[in-house]
């Protein structure tokens, strides 16, 4: 029996040095891509069929039991058996790992992200004209204005006559505005605003009317038949054109910084008696004329910016309102805010405030 017995061990060591290579495959099954496994796998195969198949060695030896002595034959029997089984159990445990592993790989590969990602909101901001508008706002609130707002379709009676300007009177002419068959105009300024706010308000009052206005112009590159305004107005006892002054360079300097000034020039308006045109020292070349060496662009090397009508409010508008000229006065100003915003971005073209180009929009937030 001791040769059949080495017969048995010498198998079993062949077998585990041929297995050798798949001993530590339990170690570093994970870092095997699917193809070298599934090569591992066919070999694995094969070598089971090898090592366990009807014509494996081990099989073979199960011969050898009816050769050793009948008392011995039990124990070599066991000894085949059990030689038998460590095979089977090496290679089935090999060939397990494996193929659990390929399928988990499988599996991992065959996977689908079947999430989308979200489409995101864009994100709005305020037009460029609501965010000058608001600074400006914000400025005379702290000054103690109120904001009015109000109407953009008016009567005859606010948008000229209660203005002083009457029928026949030129200054209709360069406001020529639509009408509706009724009668009613679209406003061609917010000074209506002064004569609505004084009526709801009454006296003293102090108030700055943001607001859309129409006039019949053709588009180009400095004019849109609709734009918007700002107006302003302060009725009290005692008011001068010196509050004027003040109340124009305060909020021109809130806006544009301590150093600004600014100039009253000598005008007209219907509404205003006196009258003056307000200027402010250019807020890019601070009054210079001259921005790098170069003509400053947005006061066209005046070192002034022509900003809007002022003066002080005509004793016909007051009275209009029921307000005693004798014991108040006060005064009123306007300008246009597209202009203004147009000077301080050095927009060569007003109508791309309105053409909603959103390229062009948002670089202004
Ligand atoms: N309403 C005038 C315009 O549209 C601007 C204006 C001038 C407003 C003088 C005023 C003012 O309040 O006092 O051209």
């Amino acid at each position: 029996m001791i040769e059949q017995k080495e017969q048995v061990e010498k198998i079993r060591e062949a077998f585990n040095q041929e297995f050798g290579r798949f001993v530590d495959l339990r170690n570093k099954i994970n870092s095997l891509s699917l193809s070298v496994a599934e090569n591992l796998q066919r070999e694995i195969s094969e070598f089971k069929t090898k090592h366990t198949g009807k014509k494996s060695e081990i099989a073979n030896a199960k011969k050898l039991i009816g050769r050793v002595a009948p008392e011995e034959r039990g124990a070599f029997g066991q000894f085949v058996q059990t030689v038998e089984k460590k095979i089977v159990t090496a290679i089935e445990e090999a060939e397990t790992n494996l193929n659990n592993y390929i399928s988990e790989a499988k599996q991992e590969r065959e996977r689908l992200d079947i999430t989308l990602p979200g489409r995101r909101p864009r994100v709005g901001h305020l037009h460029l004209l609501t965010l000058l508008r608001q600074q400006i706002e914000d400025i005379f609130v702290s000054m103690g204005y109120a904001i009015e707002d109000d109407r953009e379709i008016e009567t005859d009676y606010y948008n000229f006559d209660a203005l002083n300007i009457p029928e026949g009177h030129p200054a209709r002419e360069s406001q020529d505005t639509f009408y509706t068959t009724d009668g009613f105009a679209l406003r061609s300024q917010t000074s209506t605003v002064q004569i609505r706010a004084m009526e709801r308000r009454g006296v003293p009052l102090r108030i700055i009317a943001p607001g859309r206005v129409i006039r019949r112009d053709t588009p180009d590159m400095t004019h849109v038949p609709m734009f918007h305004q700002i107006e302003g107005l302060c009725i009290d006892r005692g008011i001068t054109m010196a509050h004027l002054k003040g109340t124009v360079k305060e909020w021109l300097r809130r806006l544009f910084g301590k150093d600004t000034v600014i100039r009253l020039r000598p005008s007209y308006f219907p509404f205003t008696e006196p009258s003056a045109e307000f200027d402010f020292s250019c807020f890019k070349c601070g009054g210079r004329g001259v921005f790098e060496n170069e003509r400053c662009r947005p006061c066209k090397g005046s070192g002034w910016i022509e900003l809007g009508g002022s003066g002080m409010v005509h004793p016909n508008v007051l009275k209009a309102c029921n307000v005693d000229p004798k014991v108040y006065s006060g005064f009123a100003f306007g300008f246009g805010l597209e202009r203004m915003c147009s000077l301080m971005y050095e927009l060569d073209d007003i109508r791309l405030m309105f053409e909603n180009d959103v390229r062009f929009l948002e670089q202004f937030k």
